[in-house]
């Protein structure tokens, strides 16, 4: 098994981003956080700086970190050719070292639950930290619930299947309700070569991801769906904003 965010994942998620949704994503975000131009945001993870490259361009002051460096170059290349001054870090999100500097902190695209209850946790209190009294926290990830409707009546897993030319991702998936997670056997196939890896992360309900974000010193915790609706047990995905 290997890495599971490298550059074959780049490759495939790019086209799952097609179609304006990145575009979408970041109109959603400027809402649900207020945004007008001028705030110090941090982006964290950053990936390869979709969303981070965007909110400076709307104006924003964007700090964005991440794990891999390979995604960091990226993000700082794309800063470089439109022209935009963001500052990249390599950086484990659970060790984040900043005091009182950003008015919000963005967490993208099912970016935390990675760890044990220990990591999760030390993710949460270094983005309150690094939070201004008063600053926000928006942290998206999938529904549980819309995860349970995928899977068929009687079924154990779920197989899903993106085709990039002759290239595949193929991705084996399971809710582990006992433990609250997700984990996927992936398998890649690019230019002949096969990739396995294995993902795990936490799905937690709203109920318990408040706790946490409230035990990590947010108050209050609020709830979105994907269009920046109320949450319901239809939404796909779970948008959460709280306060520091
Ligand atoms: C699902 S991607 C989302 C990236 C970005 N938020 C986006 O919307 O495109 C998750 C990211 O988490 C990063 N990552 C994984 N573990 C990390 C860690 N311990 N510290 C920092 N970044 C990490 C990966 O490198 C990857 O870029």
């Amino acid at each position: 098994m290997s890495r599971v965010f490298d550059e074959d994942y780049a490759y495939f998620y790019e086209h799952r981003m097609t179609g304006g949704r990145t575009e979408r994503e970041v109109d959603l975000i400027w809402r649900l956080l207020g945004l007008r131009g001028g705030e110090a945001v941090l982006d964290v993870p950053c990936g390869g700086g979709r969303v981070a490259n965007r909110l400076a361009q709307r104006g924003c002051r964007v700090v964005g970190v991440d794990a891999a460096a390979a995604f960091i170059e990226r993000a700082r290349a794309d800063a470089a050719a439109w022209g935009l001054h963001v500052e990249y870090l390599v950086g484990d999100m659970r060790e984040l070292a900043f005091e009182e500097r950003f008015d919000c902190a963005v967490n993208w695209f099912t970016s935390f639950g990675y760890f044990d209850h220990d990591g999760d946790m030390r993710q949460l209190r270094g983005l309150h930290r690094s939070l201004r009294p008063g600053g926000l926290l928006l942290l998206d990830m999938m529904s549980r619930d819309a995860l349970s409707r995928a899977m068929p009546p009687g079924a154990e897993e779920v197989v899903d299947v993106l085709e990039v030319g002759d290239d595949l991702m193929v991705d084996r998936w399971r809710l582990d309700v006992v433990e609250g997670r997700c984990v996927t056997h992936r398998v890649m196939v690019r230019d002949g070569r096969v990739r396995r890896s294995r993902l795990s992360f936490r799905l937690p309900t709203y109920p318990e991801l408040r706790h946490w974000l409230m035990e990590a010193g947010f108050t209050p915790v609020d709830v979105y769906d994907e269009d920046g609706a109320p949450y319901s047990a239809r939404s796909g995905r779970m948008i959460v904003v709280a306060r520091r």
